[in-house]
Formats: structure tokens, C-alpha cells, sequence
């Protein structure tokens, strides 16, 4: 097996958004941890931008602070963390404006030769104008990259500006387009499962599926980020990008090497596949909620507006559940239901693969009694993978079936630290290794598939259907599925 730690070259990482809530939450820990394990070269630099005039010490603080709260106790080392906030700088900087650019030239200044990275954690309407300022300044290097957050756009339109707007300065081999989902063990096992095995390829279609369900449930409310979320809402935030990933990596055809292109023409392929939800389908394959107040271990927990607080009532979905058809030979007529929340009752991400029951039973219950075979690929937070099978009741009476699962969880098994998908994302970035993100056709197609159901749904304005807080969405998600004769996969 190759080492666990692979050396990254000397590099710049420069932040633009560094006091934000995803710099401090995630790339700042993820950055951290990797100091830990050794694989930042010494002299590599991690250069903090935003508009509030600091100085670097001050910035040093505000990072200290916050990996004290969002690294555990016990990871915490004092002399990798001196290390690693001896590494920041910080320049403050309006994307908008000309001043700070000239400083920011000249700490970058003399280091061409270095792999240097752009991470751009801002609103993706700044995507455009930070990069046109990277160019005016001379520093795009041949060495740079640049990263962007998502959402790329809120619709097919506005993806476009924004990729036609950074494909200016820098080149698509350049632009690492982040869907932390990808970066996630779990999901990258979806691919070793699938392709490292020979058990499962063969009965992986519509001869032998039933159904796919893909679950990504938050018991979080929108902590904080209500500006944004509120003109995003669930289907943007979530769906677009980590649901239809998932999707993607359970569906597409084996590729015919994990090179970048070769993975993502296959995702690709199977985007431009998924049957279009337009018309009346829109309101039969999809359901829209919104939290109301609940309580959850005995606390009360508030609504949707009064968590934003907000005095007018807003319309964005806080909740999405759908049914996706994907149009090739393996998939026809096999439903992947996507559902996605906040507030729902537990915090888990889970793909369930539901396979077809037998023809025909032997035994003394009919066909129909036999519980059907089962895989469940959970994400989080138990990493792991679940097959039910059938099996004798042990014991004397007959030939008495129950289903029994064989169960692999990975803390368990493996006993290692689970990284951050941050961490590998980061590192992948600096290795020049694009093949977890998002490549500009792959952006594109998923908002070709989802805008006529935005655009359906503002057509019909109709209120997203309510749900209680810590419940499992509203009453039609369950509807959309029961319609088909399936339930949801109980968590
Ligand atoms: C982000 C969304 O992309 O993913 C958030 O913007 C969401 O709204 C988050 O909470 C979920 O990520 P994870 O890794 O906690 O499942």
C-alpha cells in the first residue's frame, strides 16, 4: 500500500473570505490537521483576505480562537499550533475596490515558482471580480489555482457568467470547483465498493435494483447563515450539488480509469440522462416544506422565520424530497428518491440501494414475505456500509425467515481519525488533482435538470407544505414515495 501522508509540494494559499464562517469551521481546522500530520512543507503560507483592517497577529488570534473551538480538545498540540498560525498572514482587501491588491502582489512577490491557490470562500457574485483582479495584478501564475465554493450561480444563467467570467483568467485544468461531499471517505468508498469488488457490478441495475434512496438529513436550523440560505433554499443548497453527486457516483458507468476526465465524463453522462421533471410531473415527483417550531428532547426548537427573524414570510424550502428517473439501459424504470432537510429528526446521510424481491419462494411464506435485499452506504455519522440478507431463524420450527444485517462500520473496523473532506480536498488542490470536483459542463448540466423545477415552483406559488421541527418532513414526502407502493428506508 502506498504511504498514508503523500507530500504536497511548497505552496501559497491565499483566502479570500478568511474571517468567514467556512474559513474558520473548515478550512482552517482541515489546514491545521494537516500540519499535524506533517504534509504541509515548511515554508508554505496561508495568506487571509477580507475587508475588516486587521493585522496579522490579530488574524493569528481570531484563528486560534477558532480552532479552539472547532478542533477537539485532544487534537489540539501547542507547538504544531504555533507552527501553524506562525504561517498566516493576512491583507485586508474589498474585492470591489483597487487598494490592498498592490500589498497582496507584494507578499505573494518572489514565490512564481510555487504552487499558489486561490481559494475564493466569498458569495460567487464576487467570483468574477476577484478573478479579473488576479489578472489585472499579474498573479495568476502557471502554478495557480483557484477555488470555488459553491454555489456556482443560483441558475443556469448566472453558472454560466460566473464560469465564462473565471474561464477568462484562468484555464478549466486551473478551476477546482468544490463539492465537499466528494471529499467525504464514505463517498469515495461508494466508488471502491462499486469497482474494487466483484460481487455487486454485475446486479448493479435495473435487472436486479428496485430503487436507490438518497437521504442527506440535517438536524440543524440555519445557524447564522439565514441571509444566504434564504435566497438559496434546499434544493439549491443541497440538491444541485451534494445529492446529484451522490447520485452520480452510484449511477455512472464505470469509468475507465480514476483520471479526472474520465470520472467526470461518466458523472456528466449520466446528468444529461436524468429525465426532465417538467409540467404537472413537477408537483407529483416533488415536495417542497418548510420547518415550523417543534421540540426536540424535550426543548423547543423555533421555526424556520422565527430562526431568521424575519417579519415577513418567506417561501424558500427548507426541506426537498423527489423522485429522479435517469434515461439508460442500466437505470430504466428504477426511481432514485432524493430527500434532503434541516431540522429533521436526526442528522444522518445515507444512499439505501434496495434490490428486487425474489421471483418465486420455496419456502413456506409466499415471495412477497421475503424481505428484500438491502444496502445501505451511510455517509455519516457512522461511517459504513449495511447489506440485509435473509437468513433461518436459528432454532427448532421449520423453516423460519428473518432478515439480519452484515454490518461494517469503519470507526470500528479501522480505528482511525476520520478526516475532514476539507483536508483531502485541500491537498488534492495542491497536488493538481482534480478528479473529486466539479468540472464546468458537469455545473451546468445540474442546473439544466433542476431550474424547471425552480422555475415551476415559482410559477405555482404555493407555500412550501410545513413540517415540525425534528419530524421527518412533511406528510407528502411520505405520499410521494407510498404513491409508488415504497417507503421511505427508516433511519
Ligand atoms: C453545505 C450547505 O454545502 O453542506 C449547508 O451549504 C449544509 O447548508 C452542509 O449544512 C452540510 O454538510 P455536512 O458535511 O455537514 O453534511
Amino acid at each position: 500500500m502506498s504511504p498514508s501522508i503523500i507530500p504536497v509540494e511548497l505552496f501559497d494559499l491565499v483566502v479570500f473570505g478568511g474571517t468567514g464562517d467556512l474559513a474558520k469551521r473548515k478550512l482552517l481546522p482541515a489546514l491545521y490537521h494537516r500540519d499535524c500530520d506533517d504534509q504541509i512543507p515548511d515554508e508554505s503560507r496561508i495568506i487571509a483576505i477580507s475587508r475588516s483592517e486587521l493585522d496579522k497577529d490579530t488574524y493569528a488570534n481570531l484563528v486560534r480562537d477558532a480552532l479552539q473551538e472547532h478542533v477537539s480538545e485532544e487534537l489540539i498540540d501547542d507547538s504544531v499550533l504555533d507552527r501553524f498560525l506562525g504561517r498566516l498572514d493576512y491583507v485586508s482587501l474589498d474585492a470591489k475596490a483597487d487598494a490592498g491588491w498592490s500589498e497582496l502582489g507584494t507578499r505573494l512577490g518572489g514565490h512564481d515558482d510555487r504552487v499558489r491557490v486561490f481559494y475564493l470562500a466569498t458569495a460567487p457574485g464576487l467570483f468574477g471580480e476577484v478573478c479579473r483582479k488576479i489578472n489585472e495584478n499579474r498573479l495568476n501564475t502557471p502554478k495557480s489555482r483557484v477555488v470555488l465554493e459553491k454555489p456556482i450561480g443560483r441558475d443556469l444563467a448566472s453558472a454560466k457568467q460566473i464560469n465564462d467570467a473565471v474561464g477568462k483568467v484562468f484555464a478549466e485544468d486551473q478551476t477546482y470547483r468544490i463539492d465537499h461531499y466528494l471529499g467525504k471517505e464514505t463517498v469515495q468508498n461508494l466508488m471502491v465498493l462499486r469497482f474494487a469488488n466483484t460481487l455487486f457490478e454485475p446486479l448493479w441495475n435495473a435487472t436486479a435494483i428496485d430503487h436507490v434512496q438518497i437521504t442527506v438529513a440535517e438536524a440543524i436550523g440555519v445557524e447564522g447563515r439565514g441571509g444566504y440560505y434564504d435566497r438559496s433554499g434546499a434544493l439549491r443548497d443541497m440538491v444541485q450539488n451534494h445529492l446529484l453527486q451522490l447520485l452520480c457516483l452510484v449511477a455512472m458507468e464505470p469509468p475507465t480509469s480514476l483520471t479526472a476526465d474520465a470520472v467526470r465524463d461518466e458523472k456528466l453522462k449520466v446528468l444529461r440522462a436524468l429525465k426532465p421533471i417538467t409540467g404537472s410531473d413537477v408537483s407529483k415527483k416533488t415536495v417542497r416544506g418548510q420547518y415550523k417550531a417543534g421540540a426536540s428532547n424535550g426543548a423547543a426548537v423555533p421555526g424556520y422565520i422565527d430562526e431568521l427573524g424575519s417579519d415577513f414570510e418567506s417561501r424558500t424550502e427548507t426541506f426537498v424530497a423527489m423522485k429522479a428517473e435517469i434515461e439508460n439501459w442500466r437505470w430504466a424504470g428504477v426511481p432514485f428518491y432524493l430527500r434532503t432537510g434541516k431540522r429533521l429528526a436526526t442528522r444522518t446521510s445515507e444512499i439505501v440501494v434496495h434490490f428486487k424481491s425474489i421471483p418465486h419462494s420455496i419456502f413456506p411464506v409466499g415471495a412477497d414475505d421475503v424481505t428484500e435485499n438491502r444496502l445501505v452506504v451511510r455517509l455519516q455519522p457512522d461511517e459504513g456500509m449495511e447489506l440485509s440478507l435473509m437468513v433461518k431463524d436459528p432454532g427448532p420450527g421449520g423453516m423460519r425467515l428473518r432478515p439480519a444485517s452484515l454490518n461494517l462500520s469503519f470507526a470500528e473496523t479501522f480505528k482511525v481519525r476520520y478526516r475532514d473532506a476539507y483536508e483531502r480536498l485541500l491537498m488534492d488542490v495542491v497536488r493538481g488533482n482534480p478528479t473529486l470536483f466539479m468540472r464546468r459542463d458537469e455545473v451546468e448540466a445540474a442546473w439544466t435538470w433542476i431550474e424547471p423545477v425552480i422555475n415551476a415552483w415559482q410559477e405555482q406559488r404555493e407555500p412550501p407544505k410545513p413540517y415540525t421541527a425534528s419530524s421527518w418532513g412533511p406528510s407528502a414526502a411520505i405520499a410521494l414515495i407510498e404513491r409508488d407502493g415504497r417507503t421511505w428506508y427508516e433511519v
